[in-house]
This record gives C-alpha cells, sequence and structure tokens, in this order.
C-alpha cells in the first residue's frame, strides 16, 4: 500500500526574554512558560527553531545558562538565530548547538531552512550575498530573522523594524526559488503579513505580548505562545497554528 506523504512540522519560540536574576519579563514568569511550553512540543515535531531574543539585556552568561537548562529538555533538535536583546558570541558560547556563523541553513525532507542574525538591527552585506546564493538552490525555502519587514499602520513598532528590510526583500524577490514564508519574532504579537510578495508570519512572544496599536510599549493581557507549522505535502505552503501557553501568565509582575 503507497504511504500518505509525510508532512513536515516544526514549532516556533521566540521572545523568551529569560533573565537568571528576573523572575518577570512585564507581568509573565518567563522561565515558567518556557518550561511549560517546552513540555507542550509535540514529541514527533521534526525541529525546534528560536527566532531571537532569548533573554533580555544586559546579556550575560548566567541567563543564556538559565535559558540553556530549560531548552535541554526539548524533545528535537533546536535551532536558534539572535535577537535584538542577544549577543551572538555570548549566546554560542552558554547555549549549546548555537552557530557561531550566519545564514545557517540545512535541509530537510526537501526543505531549505536559512536563519539570518538581524541582532543589530540589520542584515549586513556579507549575509545578503550568501542568502542571495542560498535562495538560488532547487528546493523550496524557509526563512528566518528576528525583526520584522512589514509596517504596522499606525503602530510605535513600525520604528524598531528591520533596518534593511528592502535588501531582504530585495533577494526573496529575485529568488530562483519558492519561499514558503518568512517567519519572524521581535513584536510579541501574532499576525501574518504579505508584504514581501510571500508569506510572512509573525509569532506570539513566549513572554508578555505587545499591543502595536496601544501606547509605546504597551502590552496585552494575552498568555504566552508559540507557533506551530506544517508544510503541506507537496511543498507549496506553510500553515501556522499557535499554541497558548495560558498557566504562566502572572498578574502583579513588573
Ligand atoms: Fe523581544
Ligand atoms: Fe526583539
Amino acid at each position: 500500500m503507497e504511504q500518505e506523504p509525510r508532512s513536515l512540522r516544526f514549532a516556533q519560540f521566540s521572545d523568551t526574554h529569560v533573565r537568571c536574576d528576573e523572575r518577570y519579563f512585564r507581568n509573565v514568569d518567563s522561565k515558567a512558560a518556557l518550561k511549560k511550553a517546552v513540555g507542550m512540543v509535540p514529541g514527533d515535531i521534526d525541529f525546534l527553531v528560536h527566532t531571537g531574543d532569548l533573554i533580555s539585556r544586559p546579556a550575560d552568561p548566567c541567563s543564556y545558562d538559565a535559558y540553556a537548562a530549560l531548552i535541554a529538555a526539548a524533545p528535537c533538535p533546536v535551532w536558534h538565530i539572535p535577537g535584538n536583546h542577544d549577543d551572538p558570541r555570548l549566546m554560542a558560547e552558554h547555549v549549546p548547538g548555537c552557530d557561531t556563523e550566519y545564514p545557517w541553513s540545512f535541509l530537510l525532507h526537501g526543505v531549505r531552512f536559512i536563519g539570518v542574525d538581524s541582532s543589530t538591527g540589520n542584515i549586513d552585506g556579507a549575509q545578503i550575498e550568501r542568502l542571495r546564493v542560498l535562495l538560488q538552490s532547487a528546493e523550496p525555502c524557509v526563512l528566518f530573522v528576528h525583526h520584522h519587514i512589514c509596517a504596522m499602520k499606525d503602530s510605535w513598532l513600525n520604528q524598531f523594524a528591520l533596518e534593511n528590510a528592502g535588501a531582504l526583500c530585495g533577494v526573496v524577490n529575485a529568488a530562483g526559488t519558492r519561499v514558503l514564508g518568512i517567519i519572524h519574532g521581535h513584536i510579541h504579537h501574532q499576525a501574518q503579513f504579505g508584504c514581501a510578495g510571500v508569506p510572512v508570519f509573525s509569532t506570539p512572544a513566549l513572554s508578555a505580548q505587545f499591543d502595536p496599536y496601544g501606547a509605546f510599549l504597551a502590552t496585552t493581557q494575552e498568555p504566552p505562545a508559540f507557533t506551530e507549522f506544517e508544510v503541506s505535502p507537496d511543498l507549496q505552503e506553510l500553515r501556522a497554528r499557535v499554541h497558548h501557553v495560558e498557566e504562566s501568565h502572572q498578574t502583579g509582575g513588573k
């Protein structure tokens, strides 16, 4: 009997903002949220990717060690890219499996996954050039970046977007292959955009959620969450499903 084509599935964590010396990030117990989320990741998932802001500034070894101790319980391989709160060198020294060279890429079940470093607020020219080459590959691609690239109407978050989003969109649009999606964190808010000519997914934070249309740095009472993605068996489409981590949302925190 012919077997059903296998769906490729992965989970995305982002913006955990763990600190060894603070229990709360805003009003969320970030270490408790991460611990619960790791326990919720399906055991048969292909991999997990963390799209940055593992910890909160200032970057220190102790906070990366606290993060590493919690993510070690994940039931699958874990990939990381840094966010603007991260120090990529320190992160690589203290979190097992972190890369020191970006973009990283790997091929899994016919899909190429690529992670870039935007921790400085932009993607440097050398990475853009590597990306241009990687996107010429014959396989469909999925791209991970920390920062958002699409403007949000009248939102205070626009000032924190990727500085050279145009360069990134340029290489994506010129790609010789199909880009199934660009996946990011950073805005602590679930959304889906189409500004780059391909689907762009933003995951909720695995800590406090921002209100993009409220006052500067305003947060909401929505719980921490992460996203599970499935690549359709024909490798044509990316589907997202959010998992909320209800019990970790605290009131009375900072
Ligand atoms: Fe963040
Ligand atoms: Fe960020």
